[in-house]
């Protein structure tokens, strides 16, 4: 089986900032740990790099669109590099690939007769050059000055039938909900998504003249339009799997992959991932078991507030691994927000997370026991019937399993570093260097190393998801490697007289 899972493709009208490095890395984890599980996994990501916006801001420094789009589609590259997101696949809509899938779906629609072209009367504002909605309105029920002059205009356009699949979807809501196979996680999300199919009306402008936007793809069936917005970006899920909506093509790569789980934030549920999304697919002819399934992820602010590059509070993930390091970052980013909700992002509370967590309790543990067993023993362990520990790991190894399941990070790190406190007690409990002046207590010391190296062996397999590079740097100090999985979990992987590597700091403190 497949796990295809994806995450949004990220705007290329703005920087990278902390909310997308988290999305990334969320999806990593996943995707790493379905891997331990020993399913396929496909990953796929990418950026949106189509739109107003876009041409915008090109237009403002006076490049090209795809000139702009290719500088800030290399930060984001270079970012996930250093960030170790593992994707396997790389979805970037000025794609030719991309493009022939999106006017296929297109052209299929519109020739199913599930577009329609009508003339619509709104507000526009000269100098945004867009369609202005009472979203924009101030306080006074006046648009602001900084839309400038605004105007009546009549501008035709191309509609997808939506609201006709309005019943549709609220069934398939309650029908997988009901199979144990929500379309939303988490739970809360569902209900809310409800609520708003409920009130679902009208329909859906797909198109933008050229004469005010150009960059984007051409309606297949109309030369003076391009598709707007969701038409583009929501199709590379499909596009970049494979899928071909020409009758007769080959799906079997699609086939393989296909359901997807999109990782998104909260913001682009309603309407664009749980509305137009599954409309825009059954139209196309999936099945409802081929409707994807949403991980809807919170937000991170900033002392409460949105973060934004205009009020100067967006977080710069490239700055803060530089200087704190990849390992603190993705650490901080997995366990200091319960997945679904919202977080205050701060500084102080990584260096605060990574000192506690990773260098004072995992690196100290790990150091401890590699150097005792060092000392007493030259590193060759010796393998006990039986452990104190075995039947806690066990169980913590069970919780771990079930909470990467429920795509809780954060609750699957607490289970890890349970095993990884429990250690640091039993080190203090047993004392191996009063163990070790007691010749009668030889064995018990033997007992005592096991159980710690052992632990750290499981708890290396547990922190690969969230920390691929440190668990393989404790993995190469214990000495053990060949492939990593979850079933290597059981207790007793390391062999009587397996021999330890030196302590080497995993985790230096930051001061
Ligand atoms: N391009 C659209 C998505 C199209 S998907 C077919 C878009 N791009 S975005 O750059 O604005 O956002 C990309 C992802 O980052 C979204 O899932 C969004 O929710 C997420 N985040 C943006 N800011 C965020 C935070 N402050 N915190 C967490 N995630 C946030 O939307």
């Amino acid at each position: 089986m497949t796990f295809f899972i994806t995450t949004a493709i990220d705007y290329t009208n703005g920087e990278p900032h902390i909310g997308h490095a988290y999305e990334k890395v969320l999806a990593d984890a996943i995707a790493r740990y379905q891997r331990l599980k020993g399913n396929d996994v496909f990953f796929l990501t990418g950026v949106d790099q189509h739109g107003q916006k876009v041409q915008q801001s090109a237009q403002k420094q006076g490049v090209a669109p795809a000139e702009f789009v290719d500088r800030l589609t290399e930060k984001f590259l270079a970012l996930w590099k250093k960030l170790d997101i593992g994707y396997d696949g790389w979805a970037a809509t000025t794609e030719p690939i991309h493009k022939r899938c999106v006017q296929a779906m297109l052209q299929l629609l519109w020739e199913k007769g599930d577009f329609y072209r009508a003339k619509r009367t709104g507000y526009y504002s000269v100098r945004q050059e867009q369609f202005l909605t009472d979203k924009e309105r101030g306080e006074d029920g006046e648009f602001g000055p900084e839309w400038g002059e605004v105007v009546l205009l009549e501008e035709e356009n191309y509609y997808f039938k939506l609201a006709q699949h309005r019943q549709w979807l609220l069934d398939l809501i309650d029908a997988r909900s009901a199979a144990g196979r929500p379309l939303v996680t988490p739970d809360f999300r569902v209900a809310e998504l409800r609520n708003a199919v409920e009130k679902l009306s009208g329909d859906l402008c797909i198109s933008r003249p050229k004469s005010r936007l150009e960059w984007g793809i051409e309606l297949p069936f109309d030369k003076d339009f391009v598709t707007y917005v969701w038409f583009d970006a929501l199709s590379n899920y499909v596009s970049f799997a494979g899928y071909d909506p020409t009758p007769g093509a080959d799906q079997s790569v699609f086939r393989s992959r296909w359901p997807a789980i999109h990782v998104i934030g909260k913001d682009i549920l309603i309407p664009p991932h749980g509305i137009y999304w599954p409309i825009m697919l059954k139209a196309c002819g999936f099945a409802d078991d081929d409707i994807p399934s949403l991980l809807v992820h919170g937000w991170w602010n900033i002392a409460g507030a949105k973060m934004s590059k205009s009020t100067g509070n967006s977080v710069d993930p490239d700055v803060l691994a530089d200087a704190f390091g990849v390992a603190a970052l993705r650490y901080y980013l997995l366990s200091d927000i319960a997945t679904g909700r919202d977080a205050d992002f701060s500084e102080e509370r990584l260096v605060q997370r990574y000192n506690g967590d990773l260098a004072n309790s995992l690196g100290n543990l790990l150091n401890r026991s590699l150097s005792m067993a060092k000392r007493y023993r030259e590193g060759v362990l010796r393998k006990p019937p039986a452990s104190p520990l075995d039947g806690f790991v066990a169980e913590k190894v069970a919780a771990y399993s079930r909470r990467m399941d429920a795509f809780e990070t954060h609750a699957a790190i607490e289970s890890a570093w349970e095993v990884i406190i429990r250690c640091n007690a039993y080190v203090e409990e047993s004392a191996p260097w009063k163990l070790a002046k007691d010749p009668a207590a030889a064995e018990k010391l033997d007992e005592v190393l096991y159980s710690l190296a052992e632990s750290l062996r499981i708890v290396s397999i547990l922190i690969t998801p969230f920390l691929p590079a440190s668990a393989d740097a404790i993995r190469s100090q214990l000495a053990w490697g060949g492939a990593i999985g979850m079933d290597r979990c059981a207790w007793g992987g390391l062999a009587d007289g397996h021999r330890l590597g030196d302590p080497v700091p995993v985790f230096p403190r930051l001061g």
